[in-house]
């Protein structure tokens, strides 16, 4: 099958066979093709997404919240090949860009693995392609290979970043994938998804690029949970929100496993593998919003200013006015 469609995508990344069920209804609402769906299809889509009928056309912002081992990096890599593989109509020397994020190297670098495989010549895909041509044209289009990506002939690369990110403007965004966007932090051990995420969007209208976040749900505040309380089971909305638990998206995951989790973690396990988000660490003030008013890098107070004499400023009681300790101390006279 070609990579035009999400589903061709997935099959040339060996994402093949009734385990990739649910990934493949996932792949056909984010494709526009809600309408295709069976009525069993139908059914998951609304457990997942709490909306009385699939989106009919694709959705310019996806969150695709999944437990542990769900199968969502190899997801978030047939998506960067469907998008890495169209033509684009860009201006003279402009560069049309798939970008991966994650929130460190070496989840980038599983990212990047994924998303670049078809392009490969990654041996352990052969048997599972069934359609050979598409695939050597893949890697037909090739033109450099690089440490954090891929350039093709077509003047798009496929690049992944850290969730720091850098120079984000000016860029233009044919994808722009989130991966575990829940766990990003920056320096100050903020979540800069908002800021990061708010920086791209201008660079994906363009190309009517998606912008799609893939995550392990986390806490009940931040980033992630808000776009969830907002946009959850809101059938209209034009931001799309999936979540779903392990088994759900990949139903090969040992039940026994799952279960001796829950009996040894019931919290954290019900977020990593049933996909529930957090009560017991979401804070009363986020830590975003706790970074924003942290002067980083800063580690003590400023020192006091002395007076003429070298003396420390006499402290006034708050709120009392001149004259307030006299008055004390006569009324503690009476
Ligand atoms: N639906 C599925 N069918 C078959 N295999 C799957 C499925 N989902 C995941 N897998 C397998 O599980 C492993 C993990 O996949 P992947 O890295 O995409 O999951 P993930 O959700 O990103 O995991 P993590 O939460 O650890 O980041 C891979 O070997 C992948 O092939
Ligand atoms: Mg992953």
């Amino acid at each position: 099958m070609p990579t035009d469609t999400l589903l061709g995508a997935m099959d040339n990344c060996g994402l093949t066979g009734e385990s990739w069920g649910a990934w493949r209804v996932v792949a056909q609402v984010l494709d526009g093709q809600g309408a295709a769906l069976t009525p069993e299809e139908v059914a998951l889509f609304t457990r997942c997404t709490g909306r009385d009928h699939p989106p009919t056309a694709p959705p310019s912002e996806a969150y695709l919240i999944c437990g542990r081992r769900s199968g969502k990096t190899r997801f978030a890599g047939a998506c960067a090949v469907r998008a890495a593989s169209k033509r684009y109509v860009l201006a003279p020397g402009e560069q049309a860009l798939v970008a991966l994020a994650a929130s460190d190297r070496e989840q980038a670098r599983v990212a990047l693995e994924y998303a670049t495989a078809p392009f490969r010549d990654a041996g352990e895909l052969r048997g599972l392609v069934e359609r050979r041509s598409t695939w050597e044209a893949l890697r037909a289009l090739v033109s450099r290979e690089t440490r954090w990506g891929l350039d093709l002939q077509t003047r798009t690369s496929i690049q992944v970043h850290t969730a720091h990110f850098g120079r984000v403007r000016g860029r233009t965004f044919a994808l722009a994938l989130a991966d575990e966007v829940a766990f990003w932090q920056d320096e100050s051990g903020a979540n800069p998804a908002s800021e990061v995420l708010g920086a791209i969007r201008p660079g994906l209208s363009t190309l009517r690029g998606q912008l799609l976040c893939i995550t392990t749900p986390y806490s009940k505040s931040g980033y992630v949970w808000d776009t969830f309380a907002r946009y959850w089971g809101q059938t209209d909305a034009r931001v799309f929100v999936w979540r779903a638990a392990s088994k759900t998206m990949n139903p090969l995951l040992d039940e026994a496993m799952i279960a001796e989790a829950l009996e040894r973690d019931p919290v954290g396990a019900r977020s990593e593998w049933l996909g529930e988000f957090r009560d017991d660490v979401a804070a009363f003030i986020s830590r975003e919003a706790i970074a924003r008013a942290v002067i980083a890098g800063r580690r003590e107070d400023l020192a006091p200013r002395l007076d003429e004499g070298g003396r420390l400023p006499r402290l006034r009681r708050p709120g009392l006015g001149r004259g307030a300790g006299r008055r004390d101390a006569r009324d503690r006279a009476r």
